[in-house]
């Protein structure tokens, strides 16, 4: 079932400028998305740097006031911060950043990173407190002697699962995970994801994970958006996105996942050049005259491209092998 549904969202920010400084023009960040989600599942939202991924992640928690579109959680808005506290969902729907260093404060010890959710929603006693921080470390694979100690005192990766405690203390269904890996070496990465994975059966979570790369994603999600220009140009499973891409930005980002193997090195470079080349060339099927990508429409049942004609898809299918 879906709890969590998003109609029509638009962020769009002004950009001002000049002698009065008046508002110039506006920057279209998230210009019209919608969609669901369902409890337990993995939602990868991806996309090139400046795509609007994270001012999606900041509307769905309430950082950014949507400039159209609602949000409902179990039917009901969320607009307001008033309904947010009343429904708990401030406290249901979670973020997490790829900069955990600059979003935990650094004069804070662990315990009181920690802490301050739980103090700011509930009321506990001094040892209730404890005892669930204690809990918290365990669940994310941290001695509780991490409790005294301070941010900087921590690898990368371990200041993310001291994000992840902050970011579970209160139960929630969602988590917005924006980036989460990005800055951790490949090896720490893995590490990382496969324990989100394991507190999403013990939480029955929902992520919504943002990244720029498709290939981090590959394992984690169960249904995938892909955005450019603030807008969804494909969504689909797993199988969809990967084994059969059909936009020309989403075959751009698969090809761009970094080839491990250096054998296959070469042939993921001649990919890359063809994969620009048909980009050129099929511009006009996938973008109107002013570079929007269209509405997304249904090719199967899990399937959506953003497209004008969908004729125009047996084309693009059959022109690459
Ligand atoms: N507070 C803001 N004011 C003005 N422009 C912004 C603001 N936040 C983001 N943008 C712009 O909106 C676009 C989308 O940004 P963002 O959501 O951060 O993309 P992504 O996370 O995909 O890199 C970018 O062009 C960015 O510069
Ligand atoms: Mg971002």
């Amino acid at each position: 079932m879906s709890f969590l549904e998003v109609n029509d969202l638009k962020v769009h920010f002004p950009v001002r400028g000049g002698f009065f400084n008046t508002i110039q023009d506006y920057v279209y960040a998230v210009d019209g998305v919608s969609f669901k989600i369902d409890e337990g599942k993995t939602y990868g939202l991806i996309g090139e740097s400046g795509s609007g991924k994270t001012t999606i992640g900041k509307a769905i928690v309430g950082l950014e006031k949507p400039t159209a579109g609602e949000i409902l959680y179990y039917g009901q808005l969320v607009n307001k911060k008033r309904l947010r506290k009343k429904l708990g969902y401030n406290k249901e729907v979670q973020m997490i950043f790829q900069d955990v260093l600059s979003s935990l404060d650094p004069r804070k010890r662990i315990r009181d990173i920690i802490a301050e959710p739980i103090r700011n929603h509930e009321k506990l006693t001094k040892e209730e407190e404890m005892k669930r921080i204690l809990t918290l470390l365990d669940i994310v694979g941290m001695p509780s002697d991490a409790l005294f100690k301070y941010p900087h005192e921590f690898s990368g990766g371990q200041r993310q699962r001291i994000g992840v405690a902050r970011a579970v203390a209160l139960n929630p269904k969602l988590i917005v995970a924006d980036e989460p890996v990005s800055a951790l070496d490949l090896s720490v990465q893995a590490q990382i994801l496969n324990f989100l994975k394991k507190i999403q059966k013990d939480f029955n979570l929902s992520y919504i994970f943002i990244s720029h790369d498709l290939g981090v994603v590959k394992h984690m999600c169960d249904y995938i958006y892909i955005m450019h220009r603030g807008r969804f140009v494909e969504a689909g499973t797993r199988e969809d996105i990967y084994n059969n891409p059909q936009h020309i930005y989403t075959k751009r980002l698969i090809a761009a996942i970094p080839e491990v193997d250096a054998e296959n090195r070469e042939e993921a470079r001649i990919k890359r050049i063809k994969v620009e080349q048909e980009y050129s060339e099929k511009e006009s099927i996938f973008y109107d005259e002013n570079g929007k990508v269209f509405d997304l429409v249904p090719i199967s049942d899990t399937h959506y491209v953003a497209i004008k004609n969908k004729e125009d898809l047996g084309y693009v299918e059959n022109s690459i092998a």
